[in-house]
C-alpha cells in the first residue's frame, strides 16, 4: 500500500520556494519535509532556534534540499517580516507560506485569564495575519503563489476547554477567504487545512493524553487518528497544478469526525 505522499511525482515541486511556520515540530515540520522530498527549498520558522537548527539539518539529510531555520516570533510583525526577507535574500524568492505557528492548552473559560486568551489570539490569529501581511509584496510577484492556513475543526462546534483556540481558529478560517478575494488578482491563492486528530503530534498529546485516545477513536468514522503525512499530502495538493482553481477553501482532513453526530451510545455495523 502507498503512503499518502508516494502518488506525487518526484521533483513536482522543484524549483519551489516555501516559508512555514511552525516547521520545526509536529504537522508543519511534516508539511516541510513533503515540500522538501518533492524538491522545494523551504524555511523553517518558530521562536526556538536551537529546535529549528536540529530540524533543518535532519530536513535536508533526509531529502537533500536546502532546509534552513530561522527564529521569529510570528506575533512580532517586524521579527516575521525579516524572517521572511531573509528567506526571499536567501533563495531569490517566496513561492508559498504555510501558517502554522500555534499555541494551545486545555483550560475552562471561567478560569483562563484575558492574557491566556490574548495569547493564543495573538499566536494563531495575528500571527497569520502578520506573516500574510508581510509575505505579500514577496508573493505577488511570482505569479502563482500560496498562502496556506492550518486552522482546526474545533470552531464547528463549541469545543469544551478551547474557547481561546477555537475563537483564534474562527479567525484564521475567516482570514483565508477574506485574503483569497482580495489578492485573488496578484495571484495569490489563500487556503486552508482544518485537521482533525492526528497522532504523534504536541496538540494531541496536550489535548488527548493517553487514557482519552480510545474515547476520541471511538467518535471518528475513519476509526483511528490521523497522520502528519496526510495532511502533508494535503498541503501538496493544495500547491500542486491540481488545485490552481481551489483558493478561499478550508480542507477538513479529519476521518470525518467533525461531520459525525455524536452515536448517544449506540452501536451499529
Ligand atoms: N492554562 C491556562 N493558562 C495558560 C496556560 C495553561 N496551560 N498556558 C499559558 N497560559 C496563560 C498564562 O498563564 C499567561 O497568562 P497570565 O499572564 O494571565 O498568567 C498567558 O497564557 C501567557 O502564557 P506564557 O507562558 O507567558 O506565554 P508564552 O508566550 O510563553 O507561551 C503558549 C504561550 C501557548 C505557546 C504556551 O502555553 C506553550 O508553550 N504551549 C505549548 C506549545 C504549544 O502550544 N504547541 C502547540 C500545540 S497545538
Amino acid at each position: 500500500m502507498p503512503g499518502p505522499l508516494d502518488v506525487f511525482r518526484d521533483n513536482a515541486l522543484a524549483g519551489h520556494v516555501a516559508l512555514i511556520t511552525g516547521g520545526g515540530t509536529g504537522i508543519c515540520r511534516g508539511i516541510a519535509a513533503a515540500y522538501a522530498r518533492l524538491g522545494a527549498d523551504v524555511c523553517i520558522v518558530s521562536r526556538k532556534q536551537d529546535v529549528l537548527d536540529i530540524a533543518a539539518k535532519e530536513l535536508s539529510a533526509q531529502t537533500g534540499r536546502t532546509v534552513i531555520g530561522i527564529a521569529a516570533d510570528v506575533r512580532d510583525p517586524e521579527a516575521i517580516t525579516r524572517a521572511i526577507a531573509a528567506t526571499v535574500e536567501r533563495f531569490g524568492k517566496l513561492d508559498t507560506l504555510v501558517n502554522g505557528a500555534a499555541g494551545n492548552f486545555l483550560a475552562p473559560a471561567a478560569a483562563l485569564s484575558p492574557n491566556g486568551f490574548k495569547t493564543v489570539i495573538d499566536i494563531d490569529l495575528n500571527g497569520t495575519f502578520n506573516a500574510s501581511r508581510a509575505a505579500f509584496e514577496h508573493l505577488s510577484k511570482t505569479g502563482d503563489s500560496l498562502i496556506l492556513n492550518i486552522s482546526a475543526t474545533l470552531h464547528y462546534h463549541g469545543t469544551p476547554l478551547q474557547v481561546h483556540a477555537s475563537a483564534a481558529k474562527a479567525g484564521v478560517d475567516a482570514v483565508t477567504k477574506n485574503l483569497a478575494v482580495e489578492w485573488g488578482r496578484f495571484k495569490i491563492r489563500v487556503c486552508g487545512i482544518a485537521p482533525g486528530p492526528i497522532a504523534e503530534t504536541e496538540g494531541m498529546k496536550r489535548l488527548a493524553p493517553g487514557e482519552l485516545t480510545d474515547k476520541m477513536t471511538a467518535g471518528i468514522p475513519a476509526a483511528r487518528f490521523g497522520t502528519i503525512d496526510e495532511i502533508a499530502a494535503a498541503a501538496v495538493y493544495l500547491r500542486s497544478p491540481a488545485a490552481a482553481y481551489v483558493t478561499g477553501h478550508v480542507l477538513v482532513v479529519d476521518g470525518g469526525h467533525c461531520v459525525a453526530t455524536p452515536a448517544l451510545g449506540m452501536s451499529f455495523s
